[in-house]
């Protein structure tokens, strides 16, 4: 089943223009330099490698050739590239994987791709090691996310693991439009889920971070290791039914567009201006306000007054 060309196209247009916009914010922290980027990618690599650590398996793990799934700008994946023997970043968007490629440049292990956004197809049957993902798969549509995670067991050795960051929790609706909103399975629909894929699943560690979702119980962020003991038995309609009974219904014309892209952008537009940052706070501002028909009128005036202050 391959996904409506809109919506990949939505996917790609999406997170091209939040990335070619601000790279360092849209990543997973809202940080302001590499250095700091740096030094979260290899704060979440220790996060997804923990399980093989505890185990003893690590060493074991790192002589492999591992493939990051929604690389981004290469946040983890160049932390990722000092350990492993071989290391693959795959990502939709051209903006992050021309700027991944940049950022990437010295690291002669390293191959980078621009994925057709629902198909890992540049990759072998049974070729990689150990696949992990953070950050993607629980922001994309959740039919899309389904077909990634049968990907994911094509293209690994039988026996081997990955790493994958997702949030368990309540079940909370969602539109297929919003390509960056937070889905959360209940943790038994995520266990049936991957059996059904063809993993089964063995660790499912919480996540400690400075969460941008209410904290209302319903978000959980999680690393789950899965192990592949078979090939996916199940079609990607039927998986996403399973993660997602019901599946997520599409936008209609009333649809403002993402609150979540709108919340996290004027989040990042007030911590600049908090800081006196003025020219970082009207870019994400306007940003927000650009995208989000349904915006508080407080910040349409802040952004009014910097945009004087600035002699706009
Ligand atoms: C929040 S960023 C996280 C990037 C990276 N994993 C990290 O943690 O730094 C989400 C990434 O997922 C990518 N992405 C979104 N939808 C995708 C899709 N359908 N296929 C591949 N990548 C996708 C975006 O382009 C973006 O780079």
């Amino acid at each position: 089943m391959s996904l409506a060309k809109e919506l990949v196209s939505l996917m790609r247009d999406s997170w091209d223009r939040r990335i070619g916009h601000d790279y360092l914010g849209w990543m997973n922290d809202r940080v302001e330099s590499d250095e700091q980027m740096w030094e979260t990618g290899s704060r979440d690599l220790r996060a997804l490698l923990a399980y093989f650590e505890r185990e003893g398996i690590l060493d074991e793990l790192l002589q492999g050739h591992v493939l990051d799934v929604g690389c981004g700008v290469g946040r983890i994946l160049g932390p990722a590239s000092l350990l492993f023997e071989k290391a693959s970043g795959t990502d939709i968007s051209p903006s992050a994987i021309a700027r991944a490629a940049d950022l990437l440049s010295s690291r002669e292990n390293v191959s980078l791709e621009q994925g057709d956004g629902q198909s890992l197809s540049s990759y072998g049957d049974a070729s990689i090691d150990f696949v992990y993902s953070f950050g993607v798969l629980c922001n994309m549509p959740v039919d899309c996310c389904a077909g990634y995670l049968r990907e994911i067991n094509r293209v690994l050795k039988p026996g081997s693991h990955a790493s994958l960051q997702v949030f368990l929790g309540k079940c909370q609706p969602t539109l297929r439009q919003d390509t960056v909103a937070f889905r959360s399975f209940l943790e038994e629909n995520f266990e049936a889920g991957m059996q059904l894929c063809g993993f089964s699943l063995l660790a499912a560690d919480d996540l400690l971070v400075d969460a941008d979702a209410p904290d209302d119980g319903w978000l959980r962020p999680r690393i789950c290791v899965v192990r592949k003991t078979a090939d996916a038995a199940c079609r990607t309609d039927e998986l996403a039914e399973q993660l997602y009974p019901g599946g997520e219904e599409d936008a209609d014309e009333s649809w403002p567009g993402s609150q979540t892209e709108y919340l996290l952008s004027v989040k990042r537009a007030l911590e600049f201006h908090d800081q006196g940052k003025k020219r970082e706070a009207h870019d994400a501002l306007a940003f927000a306000l650009e995208q989000y028909k349904d915006p508080e009128p407080r910040l349409k005036q802040l952004l009014a007054e910097l945009k004087e202050e600035l002699t706009l």
